[in-house]
């Protein structure tokens, strides 16, 4: 079984998608993280973001076992993420582990922008998780608070709407949803209550099979 998380930056997909694999014991990867993994190379090796063939190398190199959230997490290296994500190469270069992952015995849930439409297109459950920018743009201001850092909820929100249009509007495998996606918006829910709809969505799809 393939699950398939689709969605904007901060709109709760990663907490989701980890409770799900839990639940359903299926191995998780986080794709947002491969595309951090590239930009925090070039950062850490103050390379600009800017040159393709540089990102790609950069790509070539991402060792899944290895990518670690804690370190990736910052929202700065999301920021990078978003702008390595455009080049095409860079996309192709990650897409093939990303598949690999997929693919294995058993199946996986994978998260990102473009599982249900690109990586994953014949997934069994595909959801697409939204909330609006502000609720988003709340809930990373909290996370970073939470951690004792400064976090200025305006600038933040500013960063959200960005990095909608960037992903969105870019050329190669832009977040949509796919058309065959449940749409689900957890404006109004907590981590439970968004938990609990989709456990309710994927039974209900895997029923009707
Ligand atoms: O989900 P995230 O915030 O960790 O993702 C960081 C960036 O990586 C996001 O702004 C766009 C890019 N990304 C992507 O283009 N495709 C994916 N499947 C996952 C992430």
């Amino acid at each position: 079984m393939i699950i398939a998380i689709d969605g904007p930056a901060a709109s709760g997909k990663g907490t989701l998608s980890r409770q799900l694999a839990g639940h359903f014991m299926l191995p998780h990867l986080d794709t947002g993280l491969t595309f951090r993994a590239v930009g925090h190379a070039l950062l850490s090796a103050d390379l600009p973001l800017d040159n393709e063939v540089l990102a790609c190398e950069m790509a070539q190199k991402v060792d899944l076992g290895k990518l670690d959230r804690n370190i990736l997490s910052a929202h700065h290296i999301g920021e990078a993420a978003s702008k390595v994500a455009v080049m095409p190469s860079v996309r192709k270069a990650l897409l093939e582990a990303q598949r690999n992952f997929a693919n294995q015995p058993g199946g996986a849930i994978l998260d990102g922008r473009d599982i249900g439409t690109v990586v994953c297109p014949d997934a069994d459950v595909k959801l697409f998780v939204t909330a609006s920018p502000e609720v988003r743009a709340q809930r990373r201001t909290d996370e970073i608070l939470g951690k004792g850092q400064d976090a200025d909820f305006d600038q933040i929100l500013q960063d959200v709407k960005m990095r909608d249009e960037r992903d969105m509007n870019r050329a190669d495998a832009p977040l949509k949803p796919a058309e065959n996606a449940h749409l689900l918006d957890t404006s109004k829910l907590d981590i439970e209550g968004a938990f609990q709809q989709a456990v309710s969505l994927v039974e209900k799809t895997l029923a009707q099979r």
